[in-house]
């Protein structure tokens, strides 16, 4: 009998979509002739470009700018655009239309307006009649809202993020996201002060703060404005890292444990949507790599995602979701007796000698090259002294052939100690244990 397709529907919060990929708010959804085409691809959601109401909106050129490295484009992306600068009844007419031809996908509606209980009530309400399926509160834009006390400068300060959500709550009959900044010191106050005032999930992560660099031509800043530049907010796949980061503290905190989370930041890939599924999100929220790429994209990621969850047995992604989020811990629980050493495939390696060059001169001294002691003449074919190797990947990273330099773990005989062990323990042998760890 053939297996059945894996069931790639989700519930976020309360918010259903036949897949789990969703336009993050950003221009890929700054109107409706765009939502549905992006529907007509397949996206399971989209998070309209944030509305608000006043102050008017008016925005500057240029407002975006990437970070190229080495033959990648768009490695990282800039911007500093505003929230929506059209008019908040064309976004609401438009809504409906969505709505009306696409009544499986998610429709989430970003807001923000100034911090009084009755304009988040008026705004709240709009949407409510324009058919979104959910809201998303953004507490997250670095730049321009946030100098007039929006974005930014409420989802830094856990109070408002409290105060705010409460006001959406007390007016909302649909879930409730709030999208959160990754510019604070501890993602985790303001995800507990959102569940706190009411939030049915979050949202996360926003841009970081960035400025793109200096052009040493004119001195002025890059992608500046008239030679003038003012910082921006940071996305795309460089920030991927820092996002999964933010999503598992909120995944593993006892306080937010179970909260629902919408993972985004440098989503490119379905295998990139998997992890922040199985650190715990039940959607994933998709910008850079849709104006990278376009709106096509999500044809690769369900019939990835779809490959992926077959070969591995999963049916539905409550299969996997938060699976690996237990895994991630604080360092003071991690093995000190586990040990890995480095081993080069002599076949494959190239003689670039750049693990003997890393680990010589950064690392631990521990790649040494052969003389084969006839000419003088040394083979450029490095080997690792693994006495003497600390398992650092170092070199592994810098080897430019897959699968030439891997780690190999190493039976030590001894049992798991954590610091936190060692610590209680009274730190007893610490030569002894120092020895077995470093040799
Ligand atoms: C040009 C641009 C405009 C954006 N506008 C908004 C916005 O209006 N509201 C919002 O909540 N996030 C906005 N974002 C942030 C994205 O929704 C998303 O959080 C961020 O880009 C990280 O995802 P990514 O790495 O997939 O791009 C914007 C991002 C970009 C690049």
């Amino acid at each position: 009998m053939p297996k059945a397709t894996p069931d790639l529907s989700t519930n976020c919060a309360g918010i259903k979509s036949p897949n789990p990929f969703w336009l993050a708010s950003a221009p890929p959804t700054n109107s409706g002739e765009q939502i549905m085409r992006a529907f007509e691809y397949g996206w399971g959601g989209a998070v309209w470009k944030t509305l608000g109401q006043d102050p008017p909106v008016i925005n500057v050129t240029s407002r975006y700018g990437s970070l190229d490295v080495g033959g990648s484009k768009i490695a990282g992306f800039n911007n500093i655009e505003l929230i929506t600068d059209r008019p908040l009844e064309d976004n609401l007419k438009e809504m409906l239309a969505v709505k009306k031809r696409f009544g499986d996908r998610a429709v989430i509606a970003s807001l923000m307006v100034p911090c009084e209980r009755q304009a988040w009530h008026d705004i709240t309400a709009k949407v409510m009649d324009a058919g979104a399926d959910g809201i998303e509160l953004n507490f997250g834009c670095p730049h321009g809202m946030s100098e007039r006390g929006m974005g930014a400068a409420v989802g830094q300060v856990p109070e408002y993020v409290k105060m705010v959500t409460e006001f959406v709550k007390e007016k909302s009959s649909i879930p409730v996201l709030v999208k959160l900044t990754p510019n604070v010191a501890d993602v985790r106050y303001a995800a507990r002060a959102a569940k706190a005032g009411g939030a049915d999930g979050v949202s996360l992560i926003n841009t970081i703060n960035s400025l793109m660099g200096v052009n040493l031509d004119t001195l002025t800043p890059k992608f500046a404005v008239g030679g003038k530049a003012a910082h921006g907010g940071y996305c795309g796949p460089a920030v991927k890292p820092i996002a999964l980061n933010m999503v598992s503290q909120i995944a593993t905190d006892p306080e937010t444990k179970g909260l629902p989370i919408s993972g985004i930041g440098g989503v490119s890939t379905w295998s990139d949507a998997a992890e922040f599924m199985l650190l715990g999100s039940s959607s994933v929220q998709l910008c850079t790599a849709v104006m990278h790429y376009g709106f096509r994209i999500i044809e690769d990621l369900n019939a990835g995602l779809e490959n992926w969850m077959a070969g591995k047995g999963f049916k539905t992604l409550s299969d996997f979701i938060g699976v690996s989020a237990p895994n991630v811990t604080e360092w003071k629980h991690l093995n000190l007796h586990h040990k890995t050493v480095a081993e080069i495939d002599a076949k494959k390696c190239i003689g670039c000698q750049l693990c003997y060059v890393a680990c010589n001169d950064t690392a631990h001294q521990c790649i040494a090259v052969k003389s084969n002691g006839k000419n003088g003449t040394s083979s450029r074919v490095p080997y690792v002294v693994q006495e003497d190797c600390v398992g650092c990947n170092l070199c592994s990273l810098v080897c430019p052939v897959e699968g030439c330099i891997t780690m190999k773990p190493v039976e030590t005989g001894h049992k798991p100690l954590t610091w936190d062990e060692y610590v209680k323990n009274g730190m007893t042998g610490y030569k002894e244990v120092y020895k077995r760890v470093h040799g």
